[in-house]
């Protein structure tokens, strides 16, 4: 079988490094930046509603992730589930949509990363001009520092510098510091008051916050392609999908209760939300290291769905959907760079040029759409393949991915138009691709036998 991570393909991932893995792709912009803007433009208060609701919806989907990932170990991940169990048509597109997905988030990642870079330069008195800091709908001309710091991730990753598991788990330990030192000491500047009105929006606006902060849990899936380098697989990864999950839900709920408990949710649509609520309670010092510890933290995530996206483009690359040279790898660094610069450019362009909320609906509407399938699959696998040897199974029959495939469906429906119509564009796009490309190249029979 195909083995397509950058890293070491020993097994080398306990228990603690599989949690750091997860957590360091999970917690990012969604909390440090969505929180903030969700509070103030869909659910208000109420936004912790809207992480509990997104968390259940990860949860599930996390499990039935662990069921295939356990079962068919490949970085190709939901492309490769897809080609297994619904053909190659279907495995483009969900390769595609991976792609798109992976672009976006990094895209959305970056353009919250200014918001915090900006703010821990204007804490030194260091002022970049507004022209080059925001996007077109916020009157600028481009997200310059969003740019610069995707096309700079890119170029280390082009040499082969892969994510050590040291560096890795020392980001890690940074975001949750950073975290608890905001609820330390934010805990006494609550004031109550500022929960009233709790549901400004109604519920209605508590779901479509938490078709947005979905966002914030996107990441458990980069975890799950893990399965080939994790020991003791079948035990480790599910618990490591189930405690990352459950770590970062808490601090998701917390950080909700406490912005909008400290700063009244109108005074949170800006995107550098945990500086700005310390600086309103007079606490610049621990803003600045927020920020500080906050630009750092974001570049791990951009590093971490640059790395996937290319992963992916190398994976159906090599098996011939996409043109055989973006799967070539540099003979010094053994990394695929071709893959890495253009998803590194994609990302940069619409990181410079597009609204952060718009990008991350776009990217929620594609993951959501390949964790409904992925859910699907999981049922059609065990009708279709029921001796496939599977180290996890998802307890309880059908019912946990059946709730996935109900609860992804219901999140989609809460997604506004805008962000669908991008979608189906790009997947417009790739059915082009395929029928110009793909399925000239495809020997599907001689691919059907490469894979079991
Ligand atoms: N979950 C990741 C973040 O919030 C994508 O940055």
């Amino acid at each position: 079988m195909e083995k397509n991570d950058i890293k070491t393909s020993q097994k080398s991932l306990g228990l603690f490094d599989l949690i750091g893995i997860g957590i360091g792709a999970i917690i990012g912009t969604g909390i440090l930046v969505l929180t903030g803007i969700v509070a103030a433009q869909d659910a208000g208060p109420a936004v912790v509603l809207s992480f509990i609701i997104a968390a259940l919806a990860s949860g599930l989907i996390g499990l039935c992730y662990a069921e295939l990932t356990t079962s068919l170990p490949n970085s190709g991940s939901a492309f490769y589930y897809t080609w297994v169990s619904l053909g190659s048509f279907f495995a483009f597109l969900a390769g595609w949509t991976l792609i798109g997905v992976y672009v976006t988030t990094t895209a959305t990642v970056a353009n919250g990363w200014t918001g915090y870079f900006g703010s821990f330069l204007s804490e030194l008195h260091i002022n970049l001009p507004h022209n080059l800091m925001a996007t077109p709908d916020s009157g600028g001309l481009m997200n310059l520092p969003a740019v610069i710091m995707v096309l700079l991730i890119s170029f280390i990753l082009t040499r082969g510098t892969s994510e050590s598991k040291l560096v890795n788990n020392t980001l890690v330990a940074v975001k949750l510091v950073i975290i608890m030192l905001f609820l330390i000491v934010s805990v006494r500047d609550i004031n109550v008051a500022n929960f009233h009105p709790f549901m400004p929006y109604g519920i209605s606006g508590v779901f479509t916050g938490a078709s947005t902060v979905f966002f914030s849990f996107l990441g458990f899936d980069a975890l799950a392609t893990s399965a080939e380098d994790a020991k003791n697989v079948n035990r480790n990864l599910p618990l490591a999908i189930v405690i990352s999950l459950s770590v970062s839900t808490l601090l998701y709920v917390l950080v909700g209760i406490f912005m909008t408990g400290v700063l009244h949710y109108k005074k949170l649509d800006v995107s550098e939300a945990m500086s700005t609520v310390l600086l309103s309670e007079g606490h610049v010092l621990v803003a600045q290291i927020v920020s500080f510890g906050a630009v750092l933290g974001i570049m791990a995530v951009v590093f971490a769905f640059i790395y996937a996206g290319s992963n992916i483009i190398k994976s159906m690359s090599r098996s011939q959907f996409l043109p055989a040279g973006l799967s070539k790898i540099n003979q010094k660094t053994y990394s695929p760079n071709r893959a890495i610069w253009l998803v590194g450019i994609l990302s940069a362009v619409l990181a410079g040029e597009f609204n952060l909320h718009y990008l991350a609906l776009i990217s929620n509407v594609g993951s959501l759409v390949v964790f409904l399938v992925i859910s699907g699959i999981v049922i059609i696998m065990r009708k279709r393949y029921p001796l496939l040897k599977r180290p996890f199974l998802v307890p309880g029959g059908a019912v946990v991915p059946t709730l996935s495939v109900l609860i992804c469906a219901f999140l989609l429906f809460n997604i506004s138009v805008d962000a669908w119509l991008t979608y189906l564009a790009w997947l417009v796009i790739g059915v082009i691709v395929y029928l110009l490309y793909g399925r000239n190249h495809l020997d599907v029979e001689e691919s059907q036998n490469q894979k079991f």
